[in-house]
């Protein structure tokens, strides 16, 4: 076992093109992330043929910048990783070739990473950034909750590889609740970063949004929530600007991040985790991270925002453990667009 193994890993799960050098599983030698948004944009959210084209043109670069910022030489890594689900399946498969050329080319051995997954370990890579943790300080169990752009999960971690699922979404992802709300409100796309800018200036108690608590489930519904928004916002003759928009924009963002945090809470008292880890690019949200602290009765960690959304440190940080598994991937190493974490 190499307890330093310094891996290359690989992130093309979505609209980010990134690669990173981790040491040791935590240590961060370099982080390269090209991101699409702006291809995107013009469309209100990812057109997959487009993404898995400019994944292509970028990949190389990306690997070359990360490689050269790390001061690595192949011959010095220890292993190739790459996401090979859930994802969109033809960005999927360039970093996966990617990975493949590169380890069966330099004689290294090749892992695949679950993108779930490698969400959470952005908890476990090195940084002194405010609400992270130190990676020594977390003991399992973990609650993790994972709320990106496909995915709203709560998880329970109770050692490395380890998980129970213990609910997630009904309907759309956290993130896409964002996304799309964002669209009817005539925000640019990703919604979550324009809706939380819009929400700074609007007051949250202005529009009391439905929750839907699901009774004592652990699951989340959000299709609900979107109506309700749309049906408000027809209310206007003209869409709704300046003030209006900003406590449209806040009472939608309060009523989602209300559930999830008191569900994040609530799992975390029920199953004696030792801390909530708030995983995925919606954890990026200030709100949230606010709420789920002042809600929850262990300390709430959430990784720097350059880790919270898409990016392929995580990537390296949760191959490491699979790594150390002694685990491989074979040379038909396929994508699992539809990949679980449980
Ligand atoms: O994890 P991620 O980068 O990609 C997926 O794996 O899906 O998450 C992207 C999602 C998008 O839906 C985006 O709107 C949301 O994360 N997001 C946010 C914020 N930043 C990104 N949602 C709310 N507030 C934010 N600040
Ligand atoms: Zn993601």
């Amino acid at each position: 076992m190499n307890s330093g193994a310094r891996i290359l890993a690989l992130e093309t799960s979505c609209d980010e093109t990134a690669a990173a050098v981790i040491e040791g599983g935590r240590r961060i030698a370099s982080n390269v992330v090209a991101s699409q948004v702006e291809l995107h944009a013009r469309y209100g959210g990812v057109y997959p043929e487009i993404a898995s084209r400019a994944h292509i043109e970028a990949i190389v670069p990306v690997i070359e910048q990360a490689m050269q910022e790390a001061h690595v030489d192949f011959g010095d890594l220890d292993a190739v990783a790459a996401t090979n689900g859930p994802g969109l399946s033809g960005s999927l498969l360039v970093g996966v070739n990617a990975a493949k050329g590169l380890a069966m080319g330099s004689g290294l051995p090749l892992l695949g990473v679950n993108h779930l997954e490698a969400h959470i370990y952005a908890h476990w890579l090195e940084t002194d950034s405010e609400g992270s943790a130190w990676p020594a300080e977390l003991e399992f169990p973990l609650l993790a909750l994972i709320v990106s752009g496909g995915h709203s999960e709560l998880i329970l971690m109770s050692d490395h590889g380890r998980y129970e699922y213990l609910g997630g979404t009904l309907d759309d992802a956290a993130g896409e609740a964002f996304d799309k709300v964002g669209r009817l409100l005539g925000l640019p796309y990703p919604g979550g970063p324009a809706i939380e800018k819009a929400a700074r200036e609007g007051d949250p108690e202005s529009t009391a949004f439905p929750r839907s608590w699901l009774s004592d489930s652990y699951d989340f519904s959000f299709s609900g929530l979107k109506t309700a928004v749309l049906m408000k916002v027809q209310e206007y003759e003209e869409p709704p600007q300046g003030q209006p928009l900003a406590d449209l924009a806040a009472s939608f963002q309060a009523a989602i991040i209300d559930v999830l945090s008191a569900k994040a809470a609530r799992a975390a008292e029920e199953y004696g985790a030792s801390a909530v880890l708030l995983c995925g690019g919606v954890s990026a949200n200030q709100a949230l991270r606010h709420t789920a602290a002042e809600r929850a009765s262990v300390p709430v960690y959430y990784p720097p925002l350059v880790f919270c959304t898409d990016n392929a440190a995580m990537v390296g940080a949760c191959a490491y453990q699979h790594y150390r598994a002694g685990e491989r991937a074979g040379w038909d190493l396929d994508v699992l667009p539809g990949l679980r974490l449980v």
